[in-house]
């Protein structure tokens, strides 16, 4: 094809210009793999590509005990030790600027071992190391809390960094906590990771609770006290059952931060149809993992894996209510072709193949929805201003002999047991 027949493809009208930026038109699904790579770009340049879940900030803690002296997040960490010998690492700038993402949630992640020990410690120090890298890269990304932020830096070409906390084991059972990590910038709290809470059961052991406890009665109300504060609610790694009681008490709509399609993969880490089910009316999104193990329940995956997943969200739930939480650094298999943070046009590039996928459906997929979830999140925080803060604390036989090492304060722990 020539370049000027090219042109006319992605170019509508050929001298119209939106912000400087080329105005889209759909490329013939027919096009070459570079067209539509092109038209991929072009895409990604119009609409910000926002990605739900990646873990390096953990790697800074187990590579680098946060040590950020010699962490160079503006060089190819592919050369740089100790990362190139590292197959849990697959992000830094030079790539999430060549995989066009406009926005990042960064995981404030804590190990389930640490629950009832210092878990608080731990993730304000991850808060703390975020915020540090941030700061040390500021040319290149800044933090945000918002969609206003997001578009402003997508408008200036700055990445975008935003924070999400996984998981629920590490709050302390304390609604000061949250409160506190909201102030902080968190816009999310994964209620699960791969451990029970005392107040929440997670999708990975559920084979030991055969009674499915799901969400307890101070569940619900540390749900409601993040649907008053803005903090959105990530049901990855939750169990059916405590998603299916936070879907039925929540005020907000949730998110999966990462998460695969049950249909398709049975484990129980991934979404049932049921559940997507309840998408349109609750208003959620569920983000897609890259994880091989996720995708196609073994070590082997590739994009077109990647899009059953998507596509069979976009069947079940619709449109409106899928987006992308690919996990990176936080996944040692990858699906051949999305190999790291640099590889997200070419999921596009593939998904235009599909005259099925319009090129509003594509920008839903690349940020829209998460976006219009956040708002949803900010526009309920604004009409519950009214209500007083939750003063509920959890109730002592719901954690004690599980936390033998904590201040006891008597009088208090009598009234409440
Ligand atoms: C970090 O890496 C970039 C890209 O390689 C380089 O230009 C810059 O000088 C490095 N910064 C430091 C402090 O070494
Ligand atoms: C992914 O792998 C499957 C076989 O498992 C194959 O049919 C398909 O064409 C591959 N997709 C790509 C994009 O290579």
């Amino acid at each position: 094809m020539s370049a000027l027949r090219f042109l006319l493809l992605v170019l509508w009208p050929s001298s119209s210009f939106c912000n400087g930026s080329p105005v889209l038109t759909r490329v013939s699904p027919a096009a070459s793999h570079s067209e539509r790579m092109a038209a991929a770009r072009i895409l990604l340049d119009n609409s910000p590509l926002i990605d739900g879940h990646n873990d390096l900030p953990w790697n800074l803690r187990m590579f680098l005990h946060n040590k950020l002296h010699s962490f160079n997040f503006s060089a190819d960490l592919q050369k740089e030790k100790p990362w190139r010998a590292q197959s849990f690492s697959q992000t830094d700038l030079p790539r999430l600027k060549k995989g066009k993402v406009a926005a990042q949630f960064w995981s404030i992640y804590v190990p389930c071992e640490a629950q009832y020990l210092n878990t608080v410690q731990l993730l304000l120090e991850q808060v703390d190391v975020i915020k540090r890298m941030i700061a040390a890269h500021q040319k290149e990304t800044i933090m945000v809390t918002d969609t206003s932020g997001i578009l402003r830096e997508f408008h200036r070409g700055r990445l975008a960094s935003l924070m999400g906390m996984e998981g629920g084991h590490a709050l302390g059972s304390s609604m000061g906590v949250v409160r506190s990590l909201y102030d902080l910038g968190v816009r999310y709290i994964t209620l699960t990771h791969k451990c029970h809470t005392p107040w929440a059961e997670c999708a990975d052991k559920t084979k030991d609770q055969p009674n499915s406890p799901g969400l307890t009665p101070y569940g619900k109300k540390l749900v409601l006290e993040m649907n008053r504060l803005g903090m959105m609610v990530d049901l990855s790694h939750s169990s059916s059952q405590t998603v299916l009681d936070v879907l039925s008490i929540t005020r907000a709509p949730v998110i999966f931060s990462h998460s695969g399609v049950r249909k398709i993969c049975p484990i129980n880490r991934n979404v049932e149809d049921s559940i997507l089910k309840q998408m349109p009316e609750n208003g959620g999104v569920v983000l897609i993992s890259f994880y091989n193990e996720f995708l196609t329940c073994s070590k082997y995956a590739n994009i077109t894996n990647v899009i059953e997943h998507i596509n069979h969200v976009r069947n079940i739930a619709g449109v409106d209510h899928v987006g992308i939480g690919a996990g990176y650094d936080g996944i040692n298999r990858t699906p051949i072709g999305l190999d790291d943070v640099s590889y997200y046009p070419e999921l596009f590039t593939e998904l235009l193949k599909d005259p099925s996928w319009s090129l509003q459906d594509l920008k839903k997929l690349a940020g829209v929805n998460l976006m219009r979830v956040m708002d949803k999140v900010q526009e309920i925080r604004e009409d519950l201003m009214s209500e007083s803060p939750g003063e509920d604390i959890i109730p002592i036989h719901d954690i004690d002999s599980r936390w033998p090492c904590r201040y006891k304060f008597a009088s208090l722990e009598e009234d409440i047991a």
